[in-house]
């Protein structure tokens, strides 16, 4: 939407050339700081806002100021325990919630309905899946973007067309309704962060048991996991990207049935990185061919 208003030639952006120029600058601002959306005229921030109405009701009575007496601020111990608290009470509710799911299906309405994310508020559309459910090869990215989110598909904005040429590669495409040929897409975020700011630590533990739920629904034969986010989550590592890639490692799992289940499991770099970092595409190639000689 930015993007078509900086592109706009109105009679006015004739006859006032400096106020548009400034205006397209501000536009350009935004887009690269991520904010692609408006959610209102002005901008507001609620905090100061709190205390500019309290100043400009004395102001407007000509009252005298008096001392604002407020409430004494809570210890320091319960600040973070209120915030972890409300964090490991949404992981319980949605490990419950994913665990009570049987078929694809309930999973996408349980994460549609969960209201422990904030995102969720902030996105257009959730992203849950695309590719076939009867692959043999299941890949899981990181959260959904901007096209992601305003078409309820992952991976199908510039990382995402990298992607199908990467798998095409492989002969691996989300089209095919040929199991062997086919791949199913998910994230480890089902909403757009704002901004495509990185996920914090707590919407990815929040997250784990609806991705882990997809996985153990799908049982793929092959797992990938693209990036440093997937990668460390799901295989509960802490080193880089560069050190989980490259190599089959195993993936822990439980089956609906109550199964443990290990699946051949392979990191690599994510696509949007490749795209800022050609040079690293030599490596995801060794390691789709990793993936080619296991399916064979
Ligand atoms: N990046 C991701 O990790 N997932 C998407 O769906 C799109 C971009």
């Amino acid at each position: 939407m930015i993007q078509k208003m900086t592109e706009n030639t109105s009679p006015n952006t004739l006859k006032y050339p400096v106020l548009t120029q400034a205006l397209s600058a501000t536009l350009e601002w935004y887009t690269d700081q991520g904010i692609d959306m408006l959610l209102g005229e002005t901008p507001r921030t609620h905090i100061q806002e709190k205390s500019q109405n309290h100043l400009s009701d004395s102001v407007a009575t000509q009252a005298p100021i008096k001392p604002v007496i407020t409430a004494a601020p809570p210890p320091p111990s319960a600040l973070p325990q209120d915030k972890i608290l409300g964090a490991a009470e949404a992981i319980i509710e949605a490990e419950k919630l994913a665990a009570s799911c049987t078929i694809l299906g309930e999973l996408q309405s349980a994460i549609a309905s969960f209201e422990g994310l904030s995102v969720r508020k902030t996105a257009t559309n959730m992203v849950f899946s695309d590719g076939n459910k009867e692959a043999r090869v299941m890949l899981i990215g990181e959260a959904p973007g901007a096209d992601e989110d305003r078409q309820g598909k992952p991976f199908v904005g510039m990382s995402g067309q990298l992607l199908d040429k990467i798998l095409g590669c492989i002969d691996l495409n989300r089209k095919s309704e040929d199991p062997q040929k086919s791949v199913y897409i998910s994230n480890i975020l089902n909403w757009r962060p704002p901004g495509n700011r990185t996920p914090t630590d707590a919407e990815i533990d929040i997250s784990m048991p609806f991705i882990k739920r997809h996985i153990a629904l799908i049982q793929p034969e092959i797992l990938i996991l693209c990036g440093g986010v997937s990668a460390k989550s799901l295989l509960g590592r802490t080193e880089g990207i560069s050190r989980l890639r490259g190599k089959f490692q195993d993936y822990e799992m439980t089956t609906i049935e109550g199964e443990t289940i290990h699946i051949p499991t392979i990191a690599t770099y994510h696509p949007a990185y490749l795209l800022r970092t050609p040079l690293q595409k030599r490596a995801v190639w060794h390691d789709m061919l990793m993936v080619k000689e296991r399916l064979a």
